[in-house]
């Protein structure tokens, strides 16, 4: 059974199956709305049922308390229609962002190598270019059903080879029991894209400010590869934070980079070991480095903690919302 949404105030009109998400339906047209988790326990989505019948879904009722079910509210990343469907979205794109299209890909493996201890870089070559902003993400199909959010640390340039960067965690049924067991390289893959807001803003021109912890330094690696190969233009200083001086997979290309550059700042920096560089938190590091943090902008992609504690690290030293995107690593298993 097909229903039609349609997306205020934009007017679009949009067929989405009872089966599926309005928000997959809406991506897959072409019509960008917020979305983080895509499973119902962020909030992100939120939007407003003006009229029809929706099925909630798995909203988890911290992201949509029962109040806001009362009102007409909906996670439509969960919430799947039961009729045709007035909804009203913040159909918010910045400048200078594209907005891409979600649609299905297959992928072959093309390497899987151990990169850190518990991370892998999985290469995908995929059957046809994906086009996406550089710092979005894909859905991997796990096998028994699965869905986990990788962020793409390749560049739209090529986007029939996509570079993730997998860390493995305990019994987790994508990581433990199948990326770090038996994937191999040649297997067949499917997955969707691309999704997300976290995009790199070309537009915005101020010295940009890159902050991730461990493998959140996926999307980070995106937009300095796609700045450097817009020739720089942007001035980029990427801190990165992980426990052990093993961790810190990728710093020799970043080291080249720096060394051949003069727009790419590396700093490198570890939690829990002492070493010839920097230790501390990547949060501490900044409050060191910059008292003032106005006139930046800034990314931030980590554990959910280490997103809180950098934000209130750059909002300390006067950097204001407007000027921090961030991006969540809810724990993929
Ligand atoms: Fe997170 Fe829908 S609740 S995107």
């Amino acid at each position: 059974v097909t229903h039609t949404i349609r997306v205020e105030p934009i007017g679009a009109e949009i067929p989405c199956r009872e089966d599926q998400t309005v928000l997959d339906a809406c991506l897959r047209e072409g019509v960008w709305l917020p979305h983080a988790c895509t499973h119902g326990t962020c909030g992100t989505c939120k939007a407003q049922i003006l009229d029809g019948e929706v099925d909630l879904g798995d909203a988890s009722p911290y992201a949509l308390l029962e109040s806001e079910r009362d009102d007409g509210a909906a996670l439509i990343c969960v919430a799947q229609p039961r009729s045709d469907l007035v909804v009203e979205g913040e159909v918010d794109v910045d400048e200078g962002v594209g907005v891409h299209p979600v649609r299905d890909f297959r992928g072959r493996v093309d390497s899987l190598d151990e990169v850190a201890p518990d991370v892998r870089r999985l290469v995908l070559a995929l059957d046809r270019p994906m086009m996406f902003n550089p710092g979005q993400y894909v859905l991997l199909d796990v096998p028994g059903g699965h869905q986990r959010p990788y962020s793409i640390a390749s560049t739209p340039s090529n986007g029939k080879v996509i570079e993730l960067h997998l860390k493995r965690s305990d019994n987790g049924v994508a990581t433990d029991g199948w990326v770090f067991s038996t994937l191999d390289v040649g297997h067949e893959i499917t997955l969707s894209g691309p999704y997300g807001r976290f995009s790199f803003r070309p537009l915005r021109t101020q010295p940009i400010l890159l902050l991730g912890s461990g493998t959140g330094l996926a999307p980070l690696k995106s937009m300095v590869r796609h700045i450097d190969e817009n020739g720089g233009g942007h001035h980029v200083t990427l801190y990165h934070g992980v426990p052990t001086e093993a961790g810190l997979y990728d710093r020799e290309f970043f080291e080249d980079l720096e060394a051949r550059s003069d727009w790419f700042t590396y700093r490198p920096a570890l939690s829990r070991d002492d070493w010839n560089g920097r230790s501390g938190r990547v949060p501490a590091l900044l409050a060191e480095d910059y008292p003032r943090a106005g006139g930046h902008v800034a990314y931030i992609c980590g554990s959910p903690d280490m997103v809180a504690d950098t934000m209130k690290a750059l909002m300390k030293a006067r950097l204001f919302p407007r000027d921090i995107y961030r991006e969540d690593f809810f724990d993929s298993a």
